[in-house]
Formats: C-alpha cells, structure tokens, sequence
C-alpha cells in the first residue's frame, strides 16, 4: 500500500443541520442533480452498519453468474459507487457511475434521507437501507475513523461516543439517519430495511428477503455461491472486497474487515458509559417503532 498525498484530516462543518467533510459535500450539486434511472438500485446505510457487506451481496445476485470476472477484477468501490464521494485525485462518485455500462447499476450513499437526489424518488427506485445497533456502529466507526484520513480525527474512545452522541459525526447524528429513513418506509414500498444483526443471525433468510424485494430466482447452486462470498472471512480475504487497495486508509491502524461481529461494543464500553449511553438512546428513540438488538 503506498501513500498519497493527502491535506491533514477534514473538519467536521455545519451542511443544512448536517455533520460533514468536505470530501462527501464538494461534489454536491452534481449529486443532487444526479440522474437515476429507473432500475437502479441504491444501498443506503449509515456509515459503518453493513454497506459493502450488502453492496457485495447484490453484486454478486446480479453479477456472479454472468461476469464472474467482475468480482475478481474490480473493487467494490468500483462496482458499487458511492455517490457522494470526491476525493481527488480519485473519480468522484459520480463520474464512476455515470460511465457504468451494467445494468442495473448498484449505487451506494450514506446521505441521510433529505438530502437524497429527487430522481431516486422521481423514478420509483428500489433501494436498500442497511442499519446496525448504535453501540457496535459507534465502536465500528471509531476504528474506521482511527484508519482513515479522509475522516476527521476521532480523538480517544470516550470523547468519540459522546459526539457520536450528540451527532457530530460524518453524516451527522445515527439517530436522525436511522429514524428517517425509517419514516420513509411507510411512503416509498420500494425500500427494504435491513438490520445488520439480522444478517449476522440468519443468512439464508435475509437472502430471501432480499432475493423476493428484488424480484430474482436463484438456484441452490447460486445462492450457496452468493452465501459463500458474502462470509466474513471470504471477504476479509478478497482485495476486491477488503479495501487493501484503496489509498486513504491506514491497515496497520485497523483492518477494514475488523470484526465483523454482534456484540463488540461489550468490549469497549465501561459500566458507566454504557448506563449513560441507554439513558439518552431511551429518550432519542422514545417515538419510533424502530427497534435493534445489541446481542443475538
Ligand atoms: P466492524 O468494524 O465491527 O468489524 P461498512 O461497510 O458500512 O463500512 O461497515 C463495515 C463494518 O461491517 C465493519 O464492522 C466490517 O467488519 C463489517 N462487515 C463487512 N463485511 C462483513 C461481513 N461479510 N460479515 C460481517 N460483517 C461485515
């Protein structure tokens, strides 16, 4: 891995009541006037909850059987991009998927659900929101924050929960992410939640969730093929899925494929935080249905 020139780490700003970097912001009117067409289908996540897990997984139920090479050859962020990234010199997300010549393009975002390019809605797009229980998404996003230097400076653990917290984190507060696009289920049929847990307790179930949302068939033999590649350990050890090739991040910090577990936040959090943490969790959720599991 070699280095690239990069300025020192961004600072979190302001973005229309939204904690941002520059880097997901400076590309902005092009990804709001970005085209969608009307098979495309968006992975949405709140950093850190699942995205290349989900993002592997339907790259693999479109993809696999007929342009295996694809899988081997290209990195997920070239089979899935991610919208709102620019970070030159690297393409913008944008141009990425404005050049994709398969169909349908899979697209990735983590904009919380305001700030998601009209057309999406316009042209009745399925889309997939991936979350994950706030404790190991903190932990999960520490680490993440620790290796990458397009990410603001995390500072140590205690000072990093308690803005993540008060949402002062990329892309702003995981409260606000999860709930809204939570409300948006009830007005767009076309997006399927899933929980991150829900992936790590049963695969086999949430492919089918998936595979009927989508309208796709699969044999016995495809649906093993896809189970195996979406394996934790299949792609911790697949450079096109592990983020080996990507500049910006620091392995030696912490692998992108870290854990990949239910339940680490147990080996982070103190008694203290933890009480504390369940105090405002208990008030920030109060009015949602919406409900995670910390354990499975
Ligand atoms: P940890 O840091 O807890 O290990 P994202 O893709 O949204 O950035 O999320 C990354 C998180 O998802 C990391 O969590 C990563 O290990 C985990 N992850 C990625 N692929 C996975 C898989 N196949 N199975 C389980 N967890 C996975």
């Amino acid at each position: 891995q070699t280095e690239m020139e990069l300025p020192p780490r961004p600072e979190l700003f302001d973005f229309h009541g939204v904690a941002m970097v520059h880097y997901f912001t400076d590309n902005w009117e092009n990804v709001q006037n970005f085209q969608a067409k009307p098979d495309d289908i968006l992975i949405a996540t709140y950093p850190k909850a699942g995205t290349t897990w989900v993002s592997h997984m339907l790259d693999l139920l479109y993809f696999e059987k007929s342009c295996p090479e694809r899988g081997a050859s290209l990195p997920i962020f070239e089979r899935v991009p991610f919208l709102e990234f620019c970070v030159p010199p690297m393409p913008t997300g944008i141009e990425v998927a404005d050049k994709m010549t398969t169909s349908p393009r899979l697209l990735k975002t983590h904009l919380p659900v305001q700030f998601v390019p009209k057309s999406f809605w316009e042209q009745k797009c399925r889309i997939i929101y991936v979350a994950r229980n706030a404790k190991d998404n903190a932990v999960s996003f520490f680490h993440f924050d620790r290796m990458n230097m397009v990410e603001p400076e995390p500072g140590d653990w205690p000072s990093f929960l308690q803005r993540f917290q008060e949402g002062q984190m990329v892309f702003g507060s995981w409260y606000d992410h999860v709930k809204g696009w939570w409300d948006k289920k009830q007005a767009h049929p076309k997006l399927l939640y899933l929980l991150y847990e829900d992936l790590a307790e049963d695969m086999s179930r949430e492919l089918d969730r998936v595979t009927s949302f989508l309208g796709l068939h699969l044999t016995e033999e495809e649906r093993r093929r896809v189970k195996e590649g979406v394996d934790f350990d299949a792609m911790k050890k697949n450079s096109m899925t592990n983020y080996s090739t990507i500049k910006v991040m620091d392995f030696k910090i912490s692998p992108f494929m870290r854990k990949g577990k239910v339940g680490d936040w147990k080996n982070h959090f103190t008694v203290f935080q933890n009480e504390q943490f369940d105090q405002e969790y208990k008030k920030k959720m109060a009015h949602t249905t919406l409900r995670f599991r910390t354990q499975i």
